[in-house]
């Protein structure tokens, strides 16, 4: 087992960080600026995330642009030990309404970021973004956790899932081909602070504000509202605190080997129908759920990851549990009630019209 995580692993290191304006992004900066890098170099074009994730600190250059942009890659420091990617068009549902979004954001980024890493920058380590819904197997029954060598389909429900196992496939190709040290940290469902409802531009669906099931239903709940369940809340997802997987991203690139995938997961699978109960406990929300039935393009089913490979290679775990990341999450949500708001209402215009999916 490898231990090499301490207060000193990222001391002086040069770091580029696409999408860090994002949830993921935002937290893994917060990170990294503790351990004494030398320099942080974020790139985000703030599609769906707000300058709010992005701190004001001497150690931090921000470029704002598309990464897929020749224009950004020109400016862009070469010296970088390490390269976290996680840029993406946030979300199934925006990615099933716009695919060429999807393809300009999340496909064409990884392959001209990947490209130009291996021609120009030659970093220690590649970190990428990988999705565990992506590999994930669709079922209702009782699930396997999802280990690293899974079998993957060809039949997939939204472009981006299609898009998240494209950037996979492109970093390995550059791995084998031009020894790009490449490692896939593969997320399984991410919650906590920094995760700003609406944050951003419009993508085409309300899921631009309602991004993902925890942050909405906490906001929800805050508010006493019904939580909403679609099939009666029956599907599982493994959850795991951002704090926690910022630590694997750190694991992934001091000790990743090159070419490989590791889940970042909790390894516990936890129903949306208890996830929604738990967090109305918390706020002590006493408006009974709505229960409503299955979204059409959704099979995703019951799922949660396997862990054991993280831990037993890089000494990872997800150390938080499910409530008391939640209760930290609600904390944070109610400290900045007022940059949630202004980002949602950027959207009202379009959250009149009646909602597709
Ligand atoms: N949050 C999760 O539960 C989860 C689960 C699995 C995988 N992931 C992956 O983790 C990564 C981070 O997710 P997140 O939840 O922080 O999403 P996010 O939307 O908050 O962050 C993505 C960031 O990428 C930026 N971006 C989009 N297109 C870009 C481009 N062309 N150039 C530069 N920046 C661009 C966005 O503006 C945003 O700041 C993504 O790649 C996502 O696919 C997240």
């Amino acid at each position: 087992m490898s231990a090499t995580l301490d207060a000193n692993s990222f001391r002086a290191a040069k770091i580029l960080v696409v999408g860090g304006a994002g949830f993921v992004g935002a937290n893994l900066v917060a990170t990294l600026l503790t351990h004494q890098p030398s320099r942080i170099t974020v790139v985000d074009n703030l599609l769906s995330s707000d300058m709010a994730n992005v701190p004001a600190h001497d150690l931090v250059r921000f470029e704002l642009g598309s990464i897929a942009d020749d224009r950004v890659l020109a400016k862009l420091p070469t010296d970088i030990d390490f390269a976290f990617h996680l840029a993406c068009f946030h979300g199934n549902q925006s990615s099933i309404a716009d695919p060429f979004a999807d393809h300009d954001n999340n496909t064409i980024t990884s392959l001209k970021l990947f490209h130009w890493l291996s021609e120009r920058a030659r970093p220690k380590k590649v970190v990428y973004a990988a999705a565990g819904c992506a590999v994930a197997a669709k079922t209702w029954d009782e699930p396997a956790a999802t280990s690293e060598d899974a079998p993957i389909t060809l039949f997939h429900d939204s472009p981006y899932s299609i898009s998240k196992l494209i950037g996979e496939l492109y970093g390995n190709y550059f791995f084998r081909r031009g020894g790009l040290p490449f490692v896939r940290a593969r997320f399984q469902n991410v919650y906590g602070p920094r995760e700003i409802l609406g944050a951003g531009r419009w993508r085409g669906t309300p899921h631009t504000v309602w991004r993902n099931v925890t942050p909405t239903f906490i906001w929800k709940s805050l508010a006493r509202e019904a939580l909403p369940l679609d099939n009666a809340g029956q599907a599982s997802r493994d959850f795991i605190y951002v704090e926690d997987l910022v630590e694997g991203l750190l694991r992934c690139a001091l000790d990743g080997e090159p070419g490989e995938a590791y889940n970042l997961a909790s390894g516990v699978e936890t129903s949306i129908r208890d996830l929604a109960e738990a967090i109305n406990r918390l706020t002590g929300n006493d408006t009974p759920v709505d229960l409503r039935p299955a979204r059409d393009w959704d099979n995703s089913g019951r799922r949660y990851g396997d862990p054991s490979k993280s831990q037993a290679r890089l000494g990872f775990s997800a150390k938080t549990p499910l409530e008391e990341g939640l209760r930290r999450t609600i904390e944070w949500t109610r400290a900045h009630r007022d940059l949630i708001a202004r980002c949602m209402a950027q959207h009202e215009v379009f959250m009149r019209v009646p909602a597709k999916d």
